[in-house]
């Protein structure tokens, strides 16, 4: 079952009834100031930190869901509706929604009344810029009022939810003209305000909750919307909101627009104030002016399509398979540029008062949007660098105002280091910019320790050499990528935190993860240190690399699949011999993308056992059989119901190592097939079952021994867009950035035909077509540029600014 449909020439998703089986959320903004809009105009906004400047106040686990948001309310005699349907719910005659890239159209009609709201945060801006187009499709003049609301949140997220007896002592507001300013606790330490304005004059105001909502109501019937009389309210204390009511009156056919600005200002020091108590509205009546019109919002908008426009020309895809080429050129990039945005802060399961940026999540999210942001990327990975400690370990997050590393999340995690490695070889490869490497980065942000960055690769890298187990593999510390696989933690009180509690010291415990990561970015850190000349160092890591290798082949080999971990006794862990947790798929996939075995035969083995045992028909499950069990000596991971979470749910963001893996073996098939089951334009017809988003992927969808099988949670901050948008486009279509060029070596299903794809690479276009006459999976019969045959699959760096012809031919 569908709730509504892609309009891929427009690049939206079109939802045609409010009521989704979840609610279907889009994000505005792209730097600093973000919005999260659901498809009835719920959610809040921020300027730079979720938790920390929350403009408008949202209310997780609410009941009904999704209250609280953008909200205008229409009354139209007795007849009282909101265009987006909530909050007030009255049935409309029409209605749909359009989440686009970076903005949001919900349209309402009622009773020949139509109200179109265009949702979005102009480049550059630190505002919500909100358009309501009022259109009488009725025959007879009209005359209405038109309330607006938005709920300020007191700023810190966390706090507001929290700290009532101070916070509904601290509520501050002023009004000036049309526009509500918000500015609690400006008056001490705050350089910031908050205000909702309209570019029209009011009929009245009001600025206290209550007084607008009357007591006892919810946002459904509010008591001044219903009774059409706006109280005029000032608000101390309690709850401070922002609601305009504005008297349109219509001709037939007649359309009339308000544009209003949710926005924030800061103001130094000396010029907080205009005159004693009251705010200087400088760069708020500036904002104002600047989409005062219709025609400036327009302007503005067209500038954010032109933005997205450049953004996705980077990679382009024509295949025969609709649903692919939407994925790939459009809602897997704008994911990845969303995560990269946001990480794993704010989102309708990440309540932006809980996460920062992690160190791993982050270096992984860069792999899906280097391309189309090259120098923000730069920034990011020293931003990311600068949190590491000098013996190579990382906080394993950091908040984005301060960039400062912190614990709250925990550490220690000794998968961290090495994503270092990954996004900046993957950063070069895009940009050919090796003056990354010289960049001095400090450790833990103490400057007087900075190095160049090249010094904090080689520090990730020895972290894995100097922290080796018994069987010379990686101890695997806290956990490694798989936050949930605690082997020294033992923790049998509720009350602690899975990630924060160590009660055994584990110089036992071992991850084949871990290992199989080393390998790989190892050898990245091998080919990195001879490109640069440093061929000692090479050498020294290519050594590690090999003696890792042999640890694999001896010790983390069960028979038919690779192990998972030794526990803290020095146990088995994924191993034919345990009762449960038999098999994972996170040594399969990082051993196999490494090709650990390869000539021996036990990647095509493993692989195999990955098909036989935890494929499913919603995707690869994560473990099998299910942890029926707490295990306290495996932690998180046996708490989770059984198809859940890290308990053998379709985990997502680890599918594409399977499919990058049988890339490696050249089983296209199987790639492609691992990577539909999971895309989510594919499973658009089962949106009622799946209940998420059609058009992002969800960190997770239940698996097998799930109650629900198949049905999705925690939709958008994944790192599984990075992650399949890198599966699909370097290894199945095979397009892959490196030092010298591009190589080319796609592994597709030997049905296809071909494909073309249109890549800008380091300021050079090449327009590539694939053909494949002969219906192989993989392997490179000819490649030609502008009619030139090349030897081998890369295809030479260009000038910038010239275009040209590629030809593959695959056979
Ligand atoms: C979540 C975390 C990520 C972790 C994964 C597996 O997605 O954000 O860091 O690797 O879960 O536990
Ligand atoms: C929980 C989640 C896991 C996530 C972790 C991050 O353990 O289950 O997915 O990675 O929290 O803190």
């Amino acid at each position: 079952m569908k709730f509504g449909y892609f309009d891929d020439a427009a690049r939206e998703y079109v939802i045609t009834t409010p009521r989704t089986p979840y609610p279907w959320l889009n994000y505005l903004g792209n730097e600093d100031f973000f919005g999260l809009i659901s498809h009835t105009a719920g959610g809040y906004c921020y300027c730079k930190d979720a938790r920390f400047r929350r403009l408008t106040r949202y209310r997780y686990n609410n009941v009904p869901w999704d209250d609280g948001g953008r909200y205008f309310y229409i009354q139209d005699g007795d007849c009282v509706w909101s265009p987006g349907w909530k909050p007030v719910r009255t049935e409309l005659d029409q209605y749909r929604c359009r989440h686009g890239l970076s903005y949001t159209i919900i349209q309402g009609v009622k009773n020949g009344l139509e109200a179109e709201a265009l949702f979005f945060v102009p480049l550059g801006t630190w505002a919500e810029v909100h358009r309501l187009t009022l259109t009488n499709r009725s025959q007879a003049p009209r005359t209405f009022r038109v309330f607006s609301l938005v709920e300020w949140c007191l700023w810190n997220a966390h706090d507001d939810l929290n700290n009532l007896q101070r916070n509904f002592s601290t509520g501050e507001v002023e009004i000036d003209g049309s526009t509500v300013y918000h500015k609690t606790e400006y008056r001490e330490r705050r350089d910031h305000y908050a205000f909702y304005g309209v570019n029209a004059p009011l009929v009245g105001f009001d600025t206290d909750r209550d007084a607008f909502l009357g007591a006892y109501n919810g946002f459904d019937r509010p008591a001044a919307v219903v009774e059409g009389k706006p109280r005029n309210s000032e608000a101390h204390g309690w709850s401070p909101i922002a609601s305009h009511c504005v008297e349109v009156r219509l001709e037939p056919g007649e359309a009339r627009s308000l544009v209003f600005v949710l926005g924030y200002v800061e103001n130094p020091q000396e010029q907080k104030w205009e005159r004693p108590g009251v705010i200087n509205k400088a760069g708020a009546r500036d904002l104002l002016a600047r989409f005062a019109t219709p025609a400036a919002v327009d302007a503005a908008l067209q500038d954010l399509r032109s933005f997205w426009d450049r953004l996705l020309s980077h990679y382009v895809l024509e295949s025969g398979d609709g649903k692919l080429n939407r994925m790939v050129n459009v809602w897997n990039q704008y994911q990845c540029m969303v995560t990269f945005n946001l990480s794993r802060s704010a989102s309708y399961f990440e309540t932006g008062i809980g996460r920062g940026f992690g160190f791993r999540d982050s270096n992984q999210d860069l792999i899906g949007f280097v391309h189309q942001v090259p120098a923000r990327a730069r920034q990011r990975i020293l931003d990311l660098a600068a949190t590491q400690f000098a013996d190579g370990s990382a906080y394993h997050q950091y908040q984005p105002l301060t960039k400062r590393g912190n614990s709250d999340i925990g550490g220690n995690f000794n998968d961290d280091p090495l994503w270092l490695i990954f996004s900046t070889t993957a950063y070069i490869k895009e940009t050919g910019d090796f003056t990354i490497l010289d960049a001095p980065v400090p450790f833990d942000n103490d400057e007087r320790s900075a190095q160049p960055l090249f010094e904090h690769l080689k520090r990730s890298f020895y972290h894995t050499v100097n922290n080796l187990g018994p069987h010379g593999l990686p101890l695997i510390g806290r956990a490694d990528w798989n936050d949930c696989l605690n082997l020294n933690c033992f923790s049998n009180d509720p009350n602690e935190s899975f990630q924060t509690t160590g009660n055994r010291a584990g110089r036992t415990a071992e991850s084949l993860m871990i290992a199989g990561q080393f390998v790989l970015y190892g050898r990245e850190f091998v080919a990195l240190c001879a490109r640069i000349g440093k061929g000692d160092e090479a050498r020294a890591a290519q050594e590690h690399v090999d003696r890792m290798v042999r640890a694999v082949l001896e010790h983390g080999w069960d028979g038919a699949w690779f192990l998972r971990a030794y526990d803290f006794f020095g146990r088995k862990v994924g191993s034919k011999e345990n009762e449960e947790g038999q098999i994972f798929i996170e040594s399969q996939g990082f051993c196999a993308m490494a090709g650990i075995g390869l000539e021996e035969g036990r990647v095509v083995t493993a692989l195999d056992s990955v098909r036989e045992r935890l494929d499913c028909e919603f995707g690869v499950m994560l473990n099998q059989p299910a942890f029926t069990r707490y295990l306290i000596e495996y932690g998180e991971i046996s708490s989770y119901p059984q198809g859940y979470k890290e308990n053998a749910a379709v985990f997502c963001h680890n599918n594409p190592w399977i499919m990058i893996g049988e890339t490696v073996l050249g089983r296209g098939e199987r790639a492609f097939e691992y990577y539909r089951k999971i895309a989510p334009a594919y499973l658009e017809e089962m949106s009622d079952l799946h209940r998420l988003e059609p058009y992002v992927y969800a960190q997770m969808v239940a698996g097998r021994d799930a109650y629900r099988p198949g049905e999705a949670k925690n939709s958008w901050l994944t790192g599984t867009a990075a992650w399949n948008y890198y599966a699909i486009t370097q290894f199945i279509l095979g397009i892959k950035p490196g030092y010298d060029g591009l190589d080319i070596n796609p592994c597709i299903p030997p049905a296809w035909e071909g494909f073309r794809v249109t890549r800008i690479f380091r300021g050079a276009t090449y327009h590539i077509e694939v053909r494949n006459p002969r219906h192989v999976s993989k392997g490179i019969k000819r490649v030609s540029m502008d009619g030139k045959v090349l030897s081998g699959g890369a295809i030479p760096i260009s000038d910038p600014g010239t275009e040209h012809r590629v030809m593959v031919e695959l056979g």
